[in-house]
């Protein structure tokens, strides 16, 4: 059986103090549910949130590291930097990060590595835009992403990292995956990886990102391939996010 784990991506929201409100709200209503949680912080929250969930079931995460060991590369942040404020996750790949600021699937699996190297354990989120899932492209698109890292760093550096499924026609746009739709690609995924290693395919965690809402999570979560999700909008809100959680 596999764990389930929601991740709450926070992007560039919030402010010290509303960081704080909502990670005590968050952890206040945890419960004993068996699934792992964690949120990915702004990086100048990272002390401040590592700090408040000390001790506790919620994990801190960040939502970029650098490609790059360490040196002259102004306004990135290394892996071994996010290790000191106990970051146990990072986000990699994000579709903003790869559509807004340049990353390609090759800095990507750079940017994965790294994360490794420092035993954070990357996310690393795929998805197709919506002109190349009308071009039957979604599949290719994927094979693309996820080839990018196999080739960098092999098939095994998977039983240390989690997928995320992210639709880029999803996110942030209340256009939801259908149940069935994220389940195919999920599966697909699965598949590929188990093409190449059965055991890491069968352990590996895979969220569903975009637009997943309380009222929409039960379902998605409800698939056999859909480990959990990484939650943006609705993880600014403890209450929606944490009902999420409990949706496992
Ligand atoms: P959303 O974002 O839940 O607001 O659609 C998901 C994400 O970008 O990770």
């Amino acid at each position: 059986m596999r764990r389930s784990l929601v991740v709450g991506n926070w992007k560039m929201n919030g402010t010290l103090a509303s960081a704080e409100l909502l990670v005590k709200g968050i952890i206040a209503g945890l419960g004993d549910n068996k699934a792992d949680i964690a949120v990915c912080v702004p990086y100048v929250h990272l002390p401040k949130v590592s700090e408040l969930v000390e001790n506790t079931a919620l994990a801190v995460g960040a939502q970029n590291v650098a490609d790059k060991l360490s040196g002259a590369f102004t306004g990135e942040v290394s892996a071994a930097m996010l290790t000191e404020f106990n970051c146990k996750y990072a986000l990699v790949g994000h579709s903003e990060r790869r559509s807004y600021y340049g990353d390609t699937d090759e800095t990507v699996a750079a940017r994965f590595c790294q994360a490794q190297e420092q035993n954070i354990t990357p996310v690393l989120c795929v998805g197709e835009t919506l002109e190349q899932r009308e071009q039957d492209e979604t599949f290719s698109i994927i094979d693309a992403q996820l080839n990018a890292v196999i080739n960098l760093a092999g098939i095994a550096a998977f039983g240390a990292a989690v997928i995320a499924y992210e639709p880029v026609w999803a996110i942030g746009t209340g256009k939801t995956a259908t149940d069935e739709q994220a389940q195919e690609v999920h599966q697909y995924i699965r598949k590929y990886i188990a093409a190449k290693d059965q055991a890491i395919a069968d352990k590996i965690q895979i969220l569903y990102g975009g637009s997943a809402k309380p009222d929409n999570a039960k379902g998605l979560f409800a698939m056999p391939d859909i480990d959990g999700g990484l939650i943006g909008g609705a993880s600014l809100d403890a209450e929606s996010f944490l009902k999420i959680y409990h949706s496992i």
